[in-house]
């Protein structure tokens, strides 16, 4: 019932798309795929290896040889590289910093994408990331583009942070999160760009039910079209 449709969730960092998928899928019953947390794990794995982030073929030979997977626990989503949990680790203010420089590469994006489509193909899905409905799933019956202005999105890294007894500052946050939407945004490959056909949300005045109802209306009428009220 009621999977025919796949959602792609695309924006800047902490336009709040993971948080906002998340509560789309869970309401929906659909599978949640956080592509961000794939690109964390490689960067994760090269970091621990001193893969040099500009050695594209290394990197490329590296993905091949890891298994990456989302598993949904009770509690949240977890992230597995070569069956170790490195759900916390991914996290951490090194991968954040380092990921976008391996993101950038055609040969990992190639490999990644493969892997993403392959997770999408059977529909009931809501995907996060920043070349989703571009180049992942450009055929998802919904699209959404989030953003926010770049200082409520650092306020929001810091309220996080903050809850998890991290000390980064306010100022600080918002250097890196500009540095990294710079990277993304400039990428010759799959950029961070809206999908032409993605409707923009602007979440900077909009609580998270605001956004996830406003997702959620524009997925009952995707399913409505296919035939799926
Ligand atoms: O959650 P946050 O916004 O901090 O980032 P993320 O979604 O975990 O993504 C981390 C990084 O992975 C991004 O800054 C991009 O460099 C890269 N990424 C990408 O290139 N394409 C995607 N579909 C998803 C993430
Ligand atoms: O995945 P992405 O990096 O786009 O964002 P996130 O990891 O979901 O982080 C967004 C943070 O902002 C979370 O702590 C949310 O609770 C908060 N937030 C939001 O997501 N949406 C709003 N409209 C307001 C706050």
């Amino acid at each position: 019932v009621h999977k025919a449709i796949a959602i792609a969730i695309d924006g800047p960092a902490a336009a709040g798309k993971s948080t906002v998928s998340k509560m789309v899928a869970n309401e929906l019953s659909f599978i949640y795929i956080d592509t961000g947390a794939m690109y964390r794990a490689l960067t994760c794995k090269a970091l621990r290896e001193n893969i040099p982030l500009e050695d594209e073929q290394k990197l490329s030979g590296l993905l091949t040889d890891t298994d990456i997977e989302l598993e949904q626990g009770t509690d949240q989503q977890h992230v597995l590289v070569d069956g170790e949990d490195v759900t916390q680790a991914i996290r951490s203010e090194n991968v954040t910093n380092h990921v976008s420089y391996i993101a950038e590469h055609a040969a990992v994006r190639r490999e990644m994408v493969k892997r993403q489509q392959q997770l999408a193909r059977k529909r009931g899905v809501v995907m996060d990331g920043r070349d989703i409905g571009t180049h992942v799933i450009p055929d998802a019956e919904v699209k959404i583009f989030l953003k926010a202005s770049v200082e409520e999105r650092a306020k929001r890294r810091y309220d996080e942070n903050s809850q998890k007894g991290f000390s980064a500052d306010l100022e600080t946050l918002k250097q890196e999160i500009e540095q990294r939407d710079k990277i993304d945004s400039r990428r010759a490959i799959a950029p961070l760009i809206k999908a032409d056909d993605a409707i923009e949300l602007d979440t900077t005045d909009l609580s998270i039910d605001e956004v996830a109802a406003s997702i959620l209306s524009e997925a009952e009428k995707a399913l409505v079209d296919k035939g799926e009220p």
